[in-house]
């Protein structure tokens, strides 16, 4: 098997490689001065059994083209298998049509990738499980949940509830929640369609009274929703906020209004590279270990 990376998360790749003990497949990922990605596979491929990792992290359009444009490459050295790893899958919070005139962009993701042509995706924590749906190839669907579910404990201190900043989130929430035996506390997030975003918390279903909050979230982007959901649970009397975030993008000022929030600990995977964090409250959860292990499954059936 061959494992190449894409742009986007070559520490995630590099520490996936070392976990199955192999390199890196060699690629040049060469730009023209007009934008053009053109990927070079120097690799022979041929019967090889392929994986190429790519964050759909920003910049994401370019990110998706280099992932699309790696896989043509990639097919014409006709190899066994080709499978696409994409730890953070872009585009899947444009889930519907949320109103009219709006495209349903995460179905036309999955397309394209069909397109390159991968016959098979593994991704992580979808915005919407729904979204597995989109896609006619067989779909590995891995979860954070259990990584974080062994790493919080050494953080909590007494009565702990598992919290989901929206409704929307309450699904991914229960499930760490019945994984630890924790109750479970939500929130009511509402999003303002034309800013889009911009949200505020109003109202918490649950006690948080003197309690240690655990906030379970799939993205944080702006961090407008987990700065806001911070500090709500903090006016209702919780004693401590830990935050556990699947796809880190820390958009625009994301880190100032994160420092400024009374949050202890945010647990975050690797499914987005980043090199620094701003300051200790920051945990890396690497999903490496994990992604080795179903890469070495599906090698050992293919
Ligand atoms: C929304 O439904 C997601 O689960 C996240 O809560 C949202 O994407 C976070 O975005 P932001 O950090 O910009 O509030």
């Amino acid at each position: 098997m061959i494992l190449f990376s894409g742009s986007s998360n070559q520490l995630l790749a590099k520490a996936i490689a070392d976990h199955l003990n192999i390199p890196l497949g060699n690629v040049d990922l060469e730009r023209f001065s007009d934008g053009e990605i053109r990927p070079w596979i120097k690799d022979d491929v041929r019967d090889k059994i392929v994986f190429v990792l790519q964050s759909f992290a920003p910049p994401m359009n370019d990110h998706i083209m280099e992932c699309i444009l790696m896989g043509d490459a990639i097919r014409r050295g006709a190899p066994k298998r080709m499978i696409g790893i994409i730890p953070y899958f872009g585009y899947a919070r444009q889930d519907k049509q949320h109103r009219m005139g709006e495209p349903v962009s995460a179905r036309i993701i999955a397309k394209l990738i069909e397109v390159a042509p991968y016959q098979e995706v593994i991704t992580v924590d979808l915005h919407n499980d729904a979204i597995v749906g989109f896609f006619r190839i067989p779909v590995i669907h891995k979860s954070a949940l259990p990584l974080f579910a062994r790493i919080l404990p050494q953080y909590l201190e007494g009565d702990t509830v598992i919290v989901s900043p929206d409704v929307g989130g309450v699904k991914r929430a229960r499930k760490l929640a019945s994984q630890m035996d924790l109750p479970l506390v939500v929130m009511e997030k509402r999003r303002n369609l034309d800013a889009k975003d911009v949200s505020e918390t109003v109202q918490i279903i649950g006690n948080v009274s003197g309690k240690t909050t655990v906030i379970v979230d799939d993205i944080i982007s702006t961090g407008g929703t987990i700065a806001n959901a911070a500090t709500a649970l903090k006016e209702a009397g919780a004693k401590r906020v830990l935050v556990t975030i699947s796809h880190g993008l820390f958009t625009g000022h994301a880190f100032e209004l994160l420092e400024q929030a009374q949050i202890d600990t945010i647990v975050v995977t690797d499914s987005i590279a980043r090199k620094a964090f701003p300051s200790k409250k920051y945990v890396i959860a690497s999903l490496a270990s994990s992604l080795a292990d179903t890469i070495r499954v599906i090698a050992q059936h293919a």
